[in-house]
């Protein structure tokens, strides 16, 4: 009975309810943000993440400019009937190398987390140079000009730099390689070794969009068929929080 009495009297003093009220999500917000100060890292290490090769780079730069991600979001969140859909949740780890993420929250169109693979170049192709000739009702806007864009790579060492600099873990012969590597990975004829041994074996090299020249359509197919594929998720198993 006193208790309820004294807040009654709480409730019906408002000098003294924003007092108390101000109090408690004080030490509501120290319980939630105080740690973080004292975590080294709040995202656990996931076997096969890398950063991005110079092509899947320059491929999401053009993702980025050319607002896919107005339509289409990068996160797959744990709830069964995504999962259901678009395979296993994204986990942060899997973002961790992105600046800025691409997660959104708009989905005019599927999400895009795991559609590496999903496709074949070909049909990336056919879909960016008229998404409707794929999917009739589709709202996609056409982007085959991406064909006619080519890229010659002088500035990717700088991009690489950049990265670096927000802190992707480049190491000194990925920038120094990183044109090189630009070029490589479009073209199966290059030698391909440095790519593969600073990127790992299963880095895909193909001429993605068929033509001459590496276009931005080269590199955003590349981006596209290299999302979600990073980790083995048949291996993969979530480890709870240290
Ligand atoms: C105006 C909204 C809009 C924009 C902007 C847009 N898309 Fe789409 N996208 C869609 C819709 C709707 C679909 C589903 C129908 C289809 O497949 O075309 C789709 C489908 C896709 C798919 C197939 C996904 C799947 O799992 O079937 C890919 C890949 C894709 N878009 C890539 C892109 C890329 C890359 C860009 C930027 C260059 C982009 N989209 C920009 C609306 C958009």
């Amino acid at each position: 009975m006193g208790i309820l009495k004294k807040h009654h009297h709480l409730e019906r003093n408002v000098t003294l309810l924003a007092i108390f009220a101000f109090l408690v999500v004080t030490i509501g917000g120290l319980v939630q943000i105080a740690p973080l100060f004292w975590l080294e890292n709040t995202i656990e290490d996931v076997e096969g993440m890398r950063p991005y090769t110079p092509l899947e780079l320059v491929g999401r730069d053009v993702y980025v400019r050319e607002g896919c991600y107005v339509c289409h979001s990068q996160m797959i969140r744990p709830m069964r009937d995504e999962v259901e859909r678009y395979g296993h949740y994204s986990l942060a780890a899997e973002s961790k190398y992105d600046h800025p993420h691409q997660w959104g929250s708009k989905r005019t169109g599927p999400d895009l987390a795991r559609v590496g693979g999903r496709y074949s170049d070909e049909w990336h192709v056919d879909h960016l140079r008229d998404p409707q000739a794929v999917v009739p009702e589709s709202v996609m806007p056409k982007y085959g000009f991406l064909e006619n864009r080519l890229i010659d790579g002088k500035y990717i060492e700088d991009r690489i730099r950049t990265e670096r600099l927000v802190g992707v873990p480049y190491t000194d012969e990925m920038v120094e390689n990183a044109a090189a590597d630009f070029r490589a990975q479009s073209n199966p004829d290059a030698d391909t070794d440095g790519l593969l041994e600073r990127y790992g074996e299963a880095v895909p090299i193909r001429n993605f969009d068929g033509a001459a020249g590496i276009s931005e359509a080269d590199a955003l197919i590349a981006y596209l068929q290299m999302l979600g594929t990073l980790v083995d998720f048949s291996t993969f198993t979530p480890v709870a929080s240290r």
